[in-house]
C-alpha cells in the first residue's frame, strides 16, 4: 500500500470512530481553510509481534524511515517518530506500552489477547485484531489507561493532528483553542490548555476524546475514543522548522483517552 493509501484507511476508520474530528475539520474548511495534517499517532505493546518495528513496517515500506525516539517512564511508554520522504504527508507517531515495566496480571491479560496472533503486514490498520472482555478491560485500565484503550481499540489512528502553522485565519494556538471551545468542543486541559513554547520549538492542544460504545465479547462499554489534535511548529535557530516531538508535552497529551 501507498504511504497515501494507509493514511486514507486510518483518517476514514478515525472519522467512523470520532465525528468531531470530521466535523471541526469541517469547520475549518468553511473559514476557507485548507487543512494539513501535521501528525498520525498509533498504539502498541512492545511485545514483539505488534512492536513498534511491526506497526510501523508498512509506513517503511512506503517510504518513512525512523527519525527520533522517546520515553515516558511515568506511564511506561516509549516512541519513536518517522518521517515521510514526500513532502506534504505527515509525520507519523508510535507508540508502545513496555509490557517489562507492567504487573504480572497486565502482562496475562496482553498474552491472552495476543495468543494466537501471527505478525501481518498490515497491522498498523488491522483495527482491533482480537476480542476482548470486561475483566480484561478493568484489569488493563487499573493500571494503565493507554493499555486500556489500546486493549478497545487496537490498530486505529489514536489521533490525527492538524498542522496549525498551514492555517491562516487563526492569530495563534490560543485563539483556535477558543474557537473550537465557542463551538462546543471540550480540549484537554491536563497540562494546560496549550502542551509547549516556542523555546521548545513546539506547542500542541488538543480535544477531549468522545465517548464511544465498544463491542466485547461479554456485553458492551462506552470509553473514550479518539481525539483530534493542534500542533503549532517553531523555527530551530538554523532556520528549520522544528519536525520532533516534545517528550514533556506528549505525556500530557496521552492523557486525552483517559476515563474521566
Ligand atoms: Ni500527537
Amino acid at each position: 500500500m501507498t504511504a497515501s493509501a494507509l493514511l486514507q484507511r486510518l483518517w476514514q476508520d478515525y472519522a467512523r470512530l470520532s465525528p468531531q474530528a470530521a466535523r471541526i475539520r469541517a469547520l475549518f474548511e468553511e473559514r476557507g481553510e485548507r487543512v494539513v495534517d501535521d501528525h498520525v499517532a498509533l498504539r502498541t505493546f512492545d511485545d514483539p509481534r505488534v512492536s513498534i518495528d511491526v506497526v510501523a513496517r508498512p509506513f517503511v515500506l512506503a517510504g518513512y524511515r525512523a527519525a527520533a525516539e522517546y520515553t515516558f517512564p511515568e506511564k511506561k511508554l516509549r516512541a519513536r517518530h518517522y518521517e515521510p520522504r514526500e513532502r506534504g504527508l505527515p509525520l507519523l507517531f508510535v507508540s508502545e506500552l513496555r509490557l517489562d515495566a507492567c504487573s504480572a496480571e497486565l502482562r496475562t491479560v496482553v498474552a491472552d489477547l495476543l495468543d494466537g496472533f501471527s505478525a501481518r503486514d498490515d497491522v498498523a490498520v488491522a483495527g482491533r485484531p482480537w476480542a476482548l472482555r470486561r475483566a480484561q478491560y478493568d484489569l488493563l485500565a487499573a493500571e494503565s489507561e493507554y493499555g486500556a484503550w489500546l486493549a478497545a481499540f487496537g490498530y486505529c489512528a489514536n489521533h490525527f493532528t492538524v498542522r496549525v502553522n498551514d492555517l491562516g485565519t487563526f492569530a495563534g494556538l490560543a485563539a483556535l483553542n477558543d474557537f473550537l471551545k465557542r463551538n462546543g468542543f471540550p480540549l484537554n486541559t491536563a497540562g494546560g490548555e496549550i502542551k509547549g513554547s516556542p523555546d521548545v520549538h513546539l506547542e500542541q492542544s488538543s480535544t477531549l476524546a468522545e465517548p464511544v460504545e465498544v463491542e466485547l465479547a461479554d456485553g458492551k462499554i462506552t470509553v473514550p475514543g479518539v481525539y483530534y489534535e493542534f500542533a503549532l511548529r517553531h523555527r530551530l535557530p538554523n532556520g528549520e522548522l522544528y519536525l520532533g516531538f516534545v517528550e514533556r508535552s506528549a505525556d500530557k497529551i496521552f492523557e486525552s483517552t483517559d476515563r474521566r
